[in-house]
């Protein structure tokens, strides 16, 4: 077996920045055509744009919010559209925000579950038609959905409900071939942390190296590594599973 992604068709949630846009251009650049989207314009949904351009392949970067249904039934329009069907839907757009628990506004609470939990049920369901026997379906979780983190339980409830969700589909969706596994993430370094001060990001980068078995921070083309496996005929025999992509962080 290899991993022979060529020619596949995946849609992949918030694919303009972090760990999203590794996925994207990973599975690019091993031929796979790819439907990605934001939430709002910015210099990196043109770079992305260009990027993929310049990969060659039938891709496209639409903006389209997981947390608006019609949105998410006009992004799959443009997937039923131009490829037909669906390999591979990987939910990775995902929101957090750090709030002490007795101070979380109702709002924000909601905000969080709309974009982590009700989007990914949106876009999967919603993605069901265009879904067939070896199609895989990925959502991103966190590791620290099973550590806890202060000011983050808002967070953490709908990263752990990602893998309720998967589990049970993995279970309701097995007889048709279609596997459904979470990637528990540990601190991956994006562009948002490159936007910190210096002082911060440092002190970041050394206090979250320190936890891990290897020692630094994952990148997002190590999480778009775990996204190629669990897409591929490799993993054919894997489902309703949780993947630590991690570096050993405890
Ligand atoms: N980075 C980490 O260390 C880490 C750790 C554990 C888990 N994760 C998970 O990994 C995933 C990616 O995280 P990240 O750090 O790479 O995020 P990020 O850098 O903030 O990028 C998020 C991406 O999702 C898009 N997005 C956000 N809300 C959206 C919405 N409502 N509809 C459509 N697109 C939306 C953003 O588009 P815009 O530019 O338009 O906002 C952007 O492209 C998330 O699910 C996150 O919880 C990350």
């Amino acid at each position: 077996m290899t991993l022979n992604l060529s020619g596949r068709k995946a849609l992949v949630t918030g694919g303009t920045r972090g760990c999203g846009r590794g996925i994207v251009l990973a599975l690019a650049r091993n031929g796979v055509d790819v439907i990605t989207c934001y939430q709002q314009d910015s210099e990196a949904v043109a770079s992305l744009t260009r990027e993929l351009k310049e990969l060659g392949g039938n891709h496209h970067v639409v903006r389209a919010d997981v947390t608006q249904p019609e949105q998410i039934d006009a992004l799959l329009a443009l997937a039923q559209q131009e490829f037909g069907s669906l390999d591979l839907v990987v939910n990775n757009a995902g929101a957090i925000s750090h709030v002490p628990f007795g101070e979380l506004p109702l709002e924000e609470w909601h905000r969080i579950i709309d974009t982590n939990l009700t989007g990914t049920f949106l876009v999967i369901q919603r993605a069901l038609p265009l879904l067939g026997a070896g199609a895989s379906v990925i959502s991103i979780g966190s590791k620290s959905s099973e550590v806890g983190i202060p000011l983050r339980a808002h967070y953490t409830a709908t990263k752990h409900a990602l893998r309720g969700l998967s589990r049970s589909l993995a279970k309701e969706f097995g007889g048709k071939g279609i596997r459904f596994n979470t990637l528990a993430l540990g601190v991956i370094h994006t562009e948002e942390l490159d936007a910190r001060p210096q002082e911060t990001r440092e002190a970041m980068i050394a206090q979250y190296s320190a936890k891990t078995a290897l020692g630094r921070l994952g990148t997002p083309d190590e999480v778009a590594g775990a996204v190629l496996f669990l897409a591929s005929d490799l993993a054919r025999y894997v489902t309703g599973a949780t993947i630590h992509v991690d570096g050993g962080i405890s």
